[in-house]
């Protein structure tokens, strides 16, 4: 019987589970002793998150956030506007944290309301302490392949999943699902450089691409990001692959992926469930890269 055919059991689903919170875990002790070490030399990481209004997700992630910088030691401070403030404010707020000295990173958690252009408030924090990897500079050097650059943290920490968890990126077919610019568009051009961990095939899928499932049963790597709940079925997955999902959505109350997660698991290799996959991999890579910036910049 070939592989893929072999009949399944609830044992061999949970081997096929990339555990991010396990993953992240292992990131964070590793950041543990780098925080421990600047702190000898009485330097302490320090991070500003922005929020604007009162969008419950955005409430939730940056508490998820600031609790992972208490635990690892790092400095925090939280700045909340009010969902009519003016895109000039923020901007005038981001200067001052650009000029603070105790502050090595600047977070302004998105989504931002319509009224403010994204593009202007991310382009005006300083690249040195963009760690979100979302300042024009930190992209273009993602793009060229320059890895002095931050790079955003969802597709930055779906790399370090499949490097940790032994995927091999390395000629394979992967598809990604969402143009977006915080996970699609970054996660296209990590996958696509030339290196040991990346020298994939990758295909881009969207809301304009003619058969999706097509593309989907294709993938040795299938990534969901484009956040429809349950898009991701049994059927669009080649057996064997891997499937990771970056969709939060919200369904009558519970945050559901946008992978039908029972069906699928049945079918791929690997597969991240969700919660406790890419999640906590994003607040891993935030802190890696908040840490960074302290030893780099000071
Ligand atoms: N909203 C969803 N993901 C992110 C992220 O990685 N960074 C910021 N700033 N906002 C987000």
């Amino acid at each position: 019987m070939p592989p893929q055919e072999k009949s399944t059991t609830a044992q061999d689903n949970a081997r096929n589970i990339v555990d991010g919170r396990a993953i992240a875990g292992q990131l964070l002790c590793e950041l543990a002793g780098k925080v421990a070490e600047l702190k000898k030399r009485g330097l302490q990481p320090g991070l500003a998150f922005v929020r604007v209004g009162e969008d419950p997700a955005s409430k939730v992630y940056v508490g998820r956030k600031e609790k992972a910088c208490k635990d690892l030691g790092i400095f925090s401070e939280t700045h909340v506007l009010p969902e009519t403030v003016l895109e000039g404010r923020l901007i005038e707020l981001i200067g001052a944290l650009n000029a603070d000295p105790r502050l090595h990173g600047i977070l302004v958690q998105a989504p931002l309301p319509k009224s403010i252009s994204e593009a202007r408030v991310y382009s005006s924090v300083l690249p040195h302490k963009d760690v979100d990897g979302f300042h024009p500079v930190n992209a273009g050097k993602l793009m060229l392949g320059d890895p002095s650059g931050f790079q955003p943290c969802t597709p930055a920490g779906i790399m370090e999943l499949f490097a940790r968890s032994g995927v091999q990126t390395a000629g394979a077919e992967v598809v990604i699902l969402g143009r977006g610019n915080i996970v699609g568009k970054p996660m296209a051009a990590m996958l696509c450089q030339k290196g040991k961990n990346a020298n994939a095939t990758v295909t881009l899928c969207h809301s304009a691409t003619r058969d999706v499932a097509a593309h989907c049963r294709r993938a040795d790597i299938l990534i969901a990001a484009m956040g429809v709940a349950h898009f991701v079925k049994a059927d669009m997955v080649k057996p064997g692959a891997t499937v990771i999902d970056v969709g939060v959505n919200r369904v009558e109350g519970k945050i559901t992926g946008d992978v039908d997660f029972d069906a699928v698991q049945k079918v791929a290799g690997k597969i991240t469930p969700n919660p406790g996959g890419v999640g906590p991999m994003t607040i891993a890579m935030l802190m890696s890269n908040t840490v960074r910036a302290a030893e780099t910049w000071s």
